[in-house]
């Protein structure tokens, strides 16, 4: 009877149409984009979705009208990474006219009424775990200093760029006010110390003309690196004057995102720390937020207050983020498969 009724309305399996998640991602750029893309893909796929998965190389033009291929081709949601969050407006209220929910992924859609959900990490939380590893590596509770330290944020446009500094300002600024932490070239403002696109070559750049600009005397002992890609290009200028030798150590540098390359750093004594963000967790709960919506179940949230867009307060899924140092990186990265030891070999 149960059966009958089942197949009647067209419940089982094999009577209802498979359902077709979008999913837009920034591009290939870095490694983390592709595994969140991959993870999600598997993801979906277990739970019986069909995936049109887009990368965008980093085109704000090409994403906008990956999502509207999507919208025309009427998938049943949306998973956007935005490029610019502030680019996405009328194509996420088109894909609201067509009754398409979206979900923002990892970055927050600026001014769209259409956004349903985030899922992200805590990303406050994430440049307060930068900010800390500088103050105990400086040990700067017990030690006057002054020690000298350079500032660097991520792109403008991404609206976690700011939550990364304003997280390691929450903890830096203390020191800096007190003088144990002198910001020599006296760049503090976001809009100077921003890094257009994250590029990792624009960063060498910058830190380049800040050790020619203030460090020709003194040393430098502290860089707050927003992500890997950015950390990578400061390590590689501070090399190319020296840094990494006995005379002249490298300074603490934080970074974000476990890159394989920055972790090969961290282990060579290049780059200090990161912060490892699991791709698999957030493509996961992300797949799992899609389910329950389609299903018309509640959608698993704790977050109803941080991330406003300008015109809604988006219910949002944070998850915790992991500091990661030569100490615990066997653990946490390689002992729990998400690196294999070979990769960082
Ligand atoms: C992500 C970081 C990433 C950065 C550059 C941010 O929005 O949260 O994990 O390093 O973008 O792609």
């Amino acid at each position: 009877m149960v059966c009958a009724l089942l197949f009647l309305t067209a419940c089982g399996a094999s009577g209802e149409a498979e359902k077709t998640i979008g999913i837009a991602m920034p591009s290939k750029a870095l490694e983390r984009w592709e595994k969140d893309g991959d993870y999600m893909v598997e993801t979906f796929k277990e739970l019986g979705y069909q995936t049109d998965i887009q990368y965008a190389q980093d085109q704000v033009p090409t994403q906008v009208s990956q999502i509207e291929n999507m919208i025309t081709k009427g998938v049943d949601v949306i998973v956007i990474a935005s490029i610019d969050g502030e680019a996405l407006t009328d194509v996420v209220e088109k894909a609201k006219g067509q009754d398409i929910p979206v979900i923002a992924y990892d970055r927050l859609i600026m001014n769209a009424e259409g956004i349903d959900y985030y899922a992200t990490f805590d990303n406050f939380g994430v440049g307060v775990l930068q900010g800390n590893y500088i103050v105990d590596s400086l040990e700067l509770d017990h030690q006057a200093g002054p020690f000298n330290i350079e500032l660097f944020g991520g792109a403008p446009d991404d609206n976690n760029a700011r939550f990364f500094y304003n997280g390691a300002l929450s903890v830096l600024q203390p020191y800096i006010d007190a003088g144990t932490l002198i910001v020599k070239s006296g760049q503090t403002e976001f809009s100077r110390i921003a890094i257009q696109n994250w590029d990792g070559a624009t960063a060498q750049a910058r830190m380049d003309n800040l050790l020619s600009g203030n460090y020709t005397e003194d040393q430098v002992d502290a860089v707050l690196a927003p992500n890997d890609a950015v950390a990578m290009g400061i390590v590689s200028s501070l090399r190319s004057v020296g840094y990494g030798s006995n005379d002249r150590p490298m300074p603490v540098i934080t970074g974000q995102d476990a890159e394989t390359a920055s972790v090969k750093s961290i282990i060579e004594g290049g780059q200090s720390m990161t912060v490892f963000k699991d791709t698999q967790q957030l493509a996961d709960v992300t797949a799992q937020m899609v389910d329950q919506m389609l299903k018309g179940e509640e959608v698993t949230v704790n977050d109803h207050e941080t991330y406003d867009n300008n015109v809604k307060v988006v219910p949002t899924n944070l998850l915790i983020p992991i500091a990661v140092d030569i100490q615990n990186y066997q653990e946490i990265l390689i002992d729990s498969g998400y690196l294999a030891a070979s990769d960082i070999e």
